[in-house]
């Protein structure tokens, strides 16, 4: 008998043809949002999940489902699994690193971009038929060739986003957990570690993409806020909680910032409604990944994790190898 798993969110066909090959696949193809008791429930007999960063992986759920041996995250981020209770639960948790790097910092770019030239504002503008002249300070802003650029969050993506940077003659700081080797500062465009302070200070764009943790929670407050130039743009395509969204909200109505962009929300996808009131904000529904050969990748990625996991080979994307020792 195939082992049971259970896919949590609908995915690929195609992807869920090969799991099939493997397992018996239980799925939620009609992609209803489950409750954490129902998630619980829907992991009953099943000894692997595979799921999106929609679905909390909690304790409690480990603690319900002995007979579990992996859960596979289709999401380069896992701040929605409880790793240290899957390591206690023995049960191997995987991500999809990598295959989202370039296709995440495309998007970076798109949206620092759009914020910066106010492209979605002057979009609205002439769709609701305002435009009637041509004016020398229509839509001003910012430039982002020449400019500083700081990123915070130096990872695989961020340098991505660093490399990008050279085409556009830019100044690159960066703030990380640990400072970049030199050879991986070079290919970064040169980018220059500072701390988190000198970077908001210095920087005309900033760019988040750290992961989400209790350490990173609002990286981003009224203070940092406080610290960056009337003339920057701020743009989050990591995780919702590594920006204060209230304190956001405040400077961008008071001008104290130019422009933002916004893929990721605090509780997302409820997402605090006095953004809609600010015209200097680009807001898009947590898509930096979703071309669609990046997300083919990622599901096929979570999928070879799950294969491996449950034919007894090391996933390569493991997260908790303490799991798999001894
Ligand atoms: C998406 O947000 C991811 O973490 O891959």
């Amino acid at each position: 008998m195939k082992p049971k798993i259970f896919v949590a969110r609908a995915v690929f066909p195609e992807v869920l043809a090969r799991l099939e090959q493997h397992f018996e696949v239980e799925s939620n193809q009609d992609d209803r949002i489950y409750t954490a008791d129902e998630l619980q429930a829907k992991a009953q007999g099943k000894v692997g999940l595979f799921t999106t960063p929609s679905e909390p992986v909690t304790a409690a759920l480990f603690a319900a489902n002995p007979q579990l041996k992996a859960v596979c995250n289709m999401a380069v981020g896992y701040n929605n699994i409880d790793v240290a209770a899957a390591t206690r639960a023995g049960v191997m948790a995987t991500n999809t690193p990598d295959v989202l790097n370039e296709t995440t910092a495309d998007f970076g770019w798109a949206l620092m971009m759009a914020a910066a030239r106010r492209i979605t504002e002057s979009e609205h503008f002439l769709r609701a038929g305002q435009w009637k002249k041509w004016s020398y300070d229509s839509f001003v802003g910012p430039d982002i060739h020449g400019a500083t650029l700081g990123i915070i969050g130096m990872g695989r993506i961020g340098q991505a986003i660093a490399r990008r940077s050279l085409g556009f003659d830019m100044q690159v700081l960066y703030h990380n957990r640990s400072r970049l080797a030199p050879e991986q500062e070079a290919r970064a465009n040169h980018a220059r570690y500072v701390s988190k302070e000198d970077l908001l200070r210095q920087a005309d764009h900033v760019v988040l993409v750290l992961p989400y943790s209790k350490d990173t929670h609002h990286t981003i407050g009224a203070a940092e806020l406080a610290l960056m130039k009337p003339t920057a743009t701020l743009t989050n395509i990591a995780r919702g909680g590594i920006v204060d969204d209230v304190a956001l909200i405040a400077a961008l109505r008071e001008g104290r910032i130019a422009a933002a962009g916004v893929d990721v929300f605090e509780n997302e996808p409820a997402f605090k409604p006095e953004f809609l009131d600010l015209s200097n904000v680009v807001l898009t529904p947590h898509i930096a990944s979703a071309s669609t050969p990046t997300r083919l990748a990622m599901a096929n990625c979570a999928a070879g994790n799950l294969i491996a996991a449950l034919s007894g080979q090391r996933p390569p994307n493991l997260l908790n190898p303490d799991v798999v020792k001894g």
